[in-house]
This record gives structure tokens, sequence and C-alpha cells, in this order.
């Protein structure tokens, strides 16, 4: 056959393979192969008993709907609810925003970067990130710049935010994208001051916020929840986005974004050329859920497995860590993340821990510039037992033993 020259176009020149998705091939060759990895929910996480009951009543009062064309903005009473769950748990105004239902909240981002990002144009990030959101950015030409996060204010900086917001008078930033609770990778939440702050930053700035929300709903201590920075929003500035993907189950691709009704009404016109319309039949189940009164106790059985499993993690990194590893213990969501000490090194780590069978992300993969990251790696905790925990925790300790550098040189 003979060689073939596509023309890709320039936007996605960029794009670099998802590596998290290579490593899920390579992670099932090794039959002990421990994964701590992506952010999978475990499979105890998933309601499946109410669900298949569910189900029957759906195919029985709604079969001709589902399987129709629907809604693109989704189906009236899913969105219904989800207003009523953000504006009497979260105190957001469903008034002046509206609930548009997406594909997971993958394509919230995709098409919010879509409607806002020109191509060179900027999208501020914390400087650790969510692989996906870089990718949507770059995939319609926009740069990706990302902040320092500072570890014990579990934030970006405030006041790093207006010192690059006023450096930038050409106005090529048009975004900050965060994961202000529970944030992926590292796990932390920020302050409600921040939040505040950051809101009031932007909003003088006229930069959108997007605030990325999928964890939020997975507090697993007695720490009291941080408000939304959406729930700062007077002005139309932040976009939140949540998620049916940690809390219920990823197959459903079930995500919505609570937009201010200007920003929405584009956000439709895109969500028509993307794909008319979320899964109808996920919709009428996650709706049904919510109807019959399941979905708070779900939530709540979810806080209980997962702690177990973080407690379990935490109890591991204190065991064998110790002078090798450093991590902040999160109070909730799916990932711990961890450092590596100076004296380890980091690619000797990463080859230790492939001999070993141990999948983690490294912080490069998850992180804004793609690079400089390679000290810091995430822990999913969400996914394995407490017992396969304790193992893998283990092995990365011994990993981490194994690459120390030889003392008296440094580096
Ligand atoms: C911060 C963040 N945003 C969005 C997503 C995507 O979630 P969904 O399955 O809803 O597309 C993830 C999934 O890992 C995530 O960690």
């Amino acid at each position: 056959m003979s060689e073939q020259h596509y023309q890709f176009a320039t936007r996605v020149a960029a794009l670099q393979p998802n590596t998290l998705r290579e490593q899920a091939k390579e992670s099932q060759i090794a039959d002990d192969y421990i994964k701590l990895t992506y952010g999978y929910p475990s499979n105890e996480a998933f309601p499946v008993a109410k669900l298949a009951k569910i189900s029957e009543r759906i195919y029985r009062d709604h079969a001709f709907e589902f399987m129709q064309y629907g809604e693109s903005e989704g189906i009236p009473k899913l969105r219904a609810q989800i207003k009523a769950r953000l504006s009497q748990y979260q105190g957001l105004d469903v008034i002046t925003n509206d609930v548009l239902i997406t594909s997971g909240s993958t394509q919230g981002m995709d098409l919010v970067f879509k409607i806002f990002v020109n191509e060179g144009d900027i999208v501020l990030t914390e400087e650790h990130t969510f692989v996906g959101a870089v990718n949507a950015v770059k995939s319609y030409g926009g740069q990706v710049q990302g902040l320092p996060f500072d570890l014990e204010r579990q934030s970006i900086n405030p006041d790093v935010l207006l010192e690059t917001l006023a450096a930038d008078t050409a106005h090529q930033i048009k975004l900050l994208y965060l994961i202000p609770t529970f944030q992926n990778p590292i796990g932390t939440s920020m302050s409600s001051a921040d939040r505040q702050r950051i809101y009031a930053i932007c909003r003088d700035h006229d930069v959108m916020v997007y605030e990325d929300d999928p964890y939020g709903d997975l507090l697993y201590t007695e720490t009291p929840e941080q408000p939304k920075i959406k729930a700062f929003d007077t002005t139309g500035h932040v976009i939140y986005a949540g998620s049916f993907s940690k809390i219920l189950a990823p197959g459903s691709r079930l995500g919505f974004l609570l937009a201010p009704e200007r920003v929405f009404q584009k956000l439709v016109l895109v969500k028509q050329v993307a794909d008319s319309f979320a899964n109808l039949y996920w919709q009428y189940l996650a709706s049904q859920l919510i109807e019959d009164d399941e979905f708070n106790a779900h939530i709540a059985y979810l806080k209980k497995l997962y702690k177990v499993k973080l407690d379990a993690m935490v109890a591991a990194l204190q065991r064998d860590g110790g002078g090798n590893l450093t991590f902040v213990v999160p109070d909730g969501g799916y990932f711990v993340s961890v450092k590596l000490n100076d004296d380890i090194d980091a690619a000797v780590f990463y080859d230790e821990l492939d001999k070993r069978h141990v999948g983690v992300i490294p912080g490069n993969v998850m992180s804004a510039a793609g690079q400089g990251y390679e000290r810091y790696f995430r822990l999913n905790f969400t996914l394995p037992t407490p017992e396969t925990i304790g193992q893998g925790v283990a092995r990365i300790a011994a990993a981490a033993a194994a690459a120390k550098k030889p003392q008296g040189i440094s580096v």
C-alpha cells in the first residue's frame, strides 16, 4: 500500500495521545498489575440493582420518548431537578443561569472552549490540571498557561492571578479553568476566601471562570464544605460544570453546565452541532433516581465506601513513605498526589515502578506545561480495594527507595 499523506488541520497538530488511555492498555498485561492510575469509580459504587428496577419502569413509561430525538438542552425534568439541587444545596442562582445537559463533563469543556477560544487565545489553569481540559483548549488553537499551585494554600495565589491578568494588555486571556474542589490531580480544595477573590478578580477583568466540579459531592471528612465559586457570581462570569461520572456511572456520559443565560444560548447552538443531545435513556435513569429520592442515599453510600479507601491510602503512605515521599491528605474526591523527595531520581523511580507493576499517573501528564512535574505523581484510591492500595503503596515505597541517589551527590 502506498504511503498516505494526510493534511490534518492545524488545530489537531498540537494534540498528544492521552497517556492515561495509553497506559490502560499496558496495565492489562501483567496479572499482578495494581492500577492506581485513572479516576475510575469502583464496581461496588454502581447502583446496579436500583437502576435495573428503574430501567423497567422507564421502558414501560418512557420508551417512545427516550428512543425518539430529544431536546438539545436536555430533558426538562432532569434539568429542573439539577437546578433544584444546585439551588437547594449550593445556593447557586438558577434564575439568571440555565442548565445544559452535556455528554459527560468532557463535552462541557469542549463546548465552552469552542464558544470562547480563538486561535492564539490563552486559557489559564492551575499548573497541575486535568489533561482533558488542556487538550480541549489546544484543539481550538488555544494556549494553556498554568498558574503556580501553592500546596499550603491548596490553590493558585489570587495575587498571581491578578498580576497575570493585569499584564495581559492584549486581552488574550479568555478563561480561567479551575478544579477548586478535590482538585485533579492534587486532591485539595481552595478556601472560601480565595474563591471569592478569584471570582472578583476575573469579574473585574471580564474573564470567564470555568469551575469544573466532578468530585464536589464526595467530601469524606467533617471539614465544612466550601462554597462553589459560582455561588459568588452575580455578574455572569462563572460557568459551573458538574458530572454524573464520579457519583453514578461514567458510562452514562452525563454531565451538565450551569451557565449565564447569554452563554447558555450559544452553548445550545454548539451542542446541536456536536451531537444534538445527550443520551436520553440515561437522562431518564438519572432523573428517576433523583425523583425516587435515592440519589442522596447513594452519595452517602459512596462517601462511606471511599472514605475507607482514602484512609487505607493515607495510612499506607504514612507507614511506608517516610523520608522519600510527601503528600497532602485530601478531604474528598478520587486522588492523593505524592511528591518524590529531592534525593530520589524520578526517571529511575518510574522504571522501578514499572518493574513492580504499579500504575500511577506521572505529574507531567496532569500539568499545563506537560513537563517539569516528574517529581509528582497521582494515585487513585476509589477503584482498588483497601488491601490492593496497601500493596500498591508498599511497592511504590520500594521503588522510591531503589531510586534514591547515592549520598553526597547533589543535582
Ligand atoms: C477534573 C475533571 N473534569 C472532567 C472530567 C471528565 O468527566 P466526564 O466523565 O464527566 O466527562 C474528569 C474525569 O476524570 C475530571 O477529572
